[in-house]
């Protein structure tokens, strides 16, 4: 079928894109073979509007048929990366060539030493990508890679309570975004000096995206008042799906049970709006661990292959 590639324009495109995730993601039986509909949301209004500020207009590529049907998306998650977001209906080996291509066209990055190098992220059981992967000269990365965990809903889940005095809930008003903010920086920075932490004006764009619900996004409040620990629930209704991205704990608070007890409250609230299916990404073993705690021990490998030139 004759495809015809243009760039992202408007904001109309990111509606347009974000109906077609939904498909994909019901065409996939709910497998994250391209990006579940969350992850785009919490690239287009966190990652990328906080972190990498990519251009969307330069950023992002679109394959539509004649009648302006959505076949494919490219994009990137940080600089040097790609994701391959294609309908099942409309995969063939010439569109994964001429988005591998434009791939390496766009978002190539020049090291140190000169060379272009770029990461294209594949499936593990996805043998035509890997192919073609090894045949265009990349090859698996040593980076880590996702594991796509899930769990079914209807499966019982266990009744994890935070240790005594700790008291889980729903996010506050914007008077509690530096008090969030703050528990995500020593989460996920817990050996960066503290002169590096930026402020709390990106939690504000994570709540402009449109999944974002408060009472979905839940933290774990120690005695003192502190956060201690946070996560974010993902809900989309259209798939019945929920997620959890991210979810952390400070570090003078880990290996109490908060993050398993956190978890377990976002299950049942998102199992209590109608989800049936719950998903969490992980990288790290002490992410996998309290992961599989809570039930998710299915999962998919999504790796990184990497092609310098
Ligand atoms: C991963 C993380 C959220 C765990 O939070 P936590 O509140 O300490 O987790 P819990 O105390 O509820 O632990 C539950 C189970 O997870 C596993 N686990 C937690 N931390 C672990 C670690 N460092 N190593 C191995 N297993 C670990 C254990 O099985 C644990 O049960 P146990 O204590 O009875 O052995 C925390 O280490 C963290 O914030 N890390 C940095 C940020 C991050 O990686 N977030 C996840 C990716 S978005």
């Amino acid at each position: 079928m004759k495809l015809t590639l243009r760039k992202y324009q408007q904001d109309e495109d990111h509606w347009k894109i974000r109906a077609f995730l939904r498909d994909v993601f019901l065409a996939n039986q709910r497998r994250e073979m391209s990006w579940p509909l969350y992850r785009w949301d919490y690239w287009r209004w966190h990652v990328n509007e906080n972190i990498f500020r990519f251009d969307l207009s330069a950023a992002i590529f679109m394959w539509e048929t004649n009648e302006g049907r959505l076949a494919a998306v490219l994009n990137p998650d940080g600089p040097g990366e790609a994701f391959l977001q294609v309908h099942p209906e409309f995969r063939s080996s010439e569109l994964e060539v001429e988005m591998i291509s434009a791939a390496e066209i766009q978002f190539a990055t020049t090291q140190s030493d000169g060379r272009q190098r770029l990461i294209v992220w594949a499936h593990e059981n996805d043998p035509e990508r890997q192919a073609l992967l090894q045949r265009r000269g990349y090859t698996r990365g040593t980076w880590l890679p996702e594991h796509q965990r899930r769990r079914d809903l209807r499966d019982p889940i266990p009744d994890f309570q935070p240790a005594e005095g700790f008291t889980i809930r729903a996010l506050g008003d914007v008077n509690e975004h530096p008090a969030r903010s703050w528990v995500s920086w020593k989460a996920f920075h817990p050996d960066e000096p503290d002169e590096k932490y930026q402020g709390h004006d990106w939690y504000a764009n994570v709540q402009r995206a449109p999944l974002y619900r408060r009472d979905l996004d839940l933290v774990a409040a120690a005695p003192n008042g502190e956060f201690a620990a946070f996560c974010t629930l993902w809900f989309d209704d259209v798939t019945r799906t929920a997620a959890f991205e991210p979810v952390g704990t400070h570090p003078d608070y880990q290996r109490k049970g908060l993050g398993k007890a956190l978890m377990a409250e976002g299950l049942r609230r998102v199992r209590g709006l109608g989800a049936t299916l719950c998903t969490v990404g992980s990288y790290s073993e002490a992410a996998g661990a309290l992961y599989a705690s809570l039930g998710f021990t299915a999962y998919d490998l999504c790796e990184a292959w990497v092609k310098e030139w």
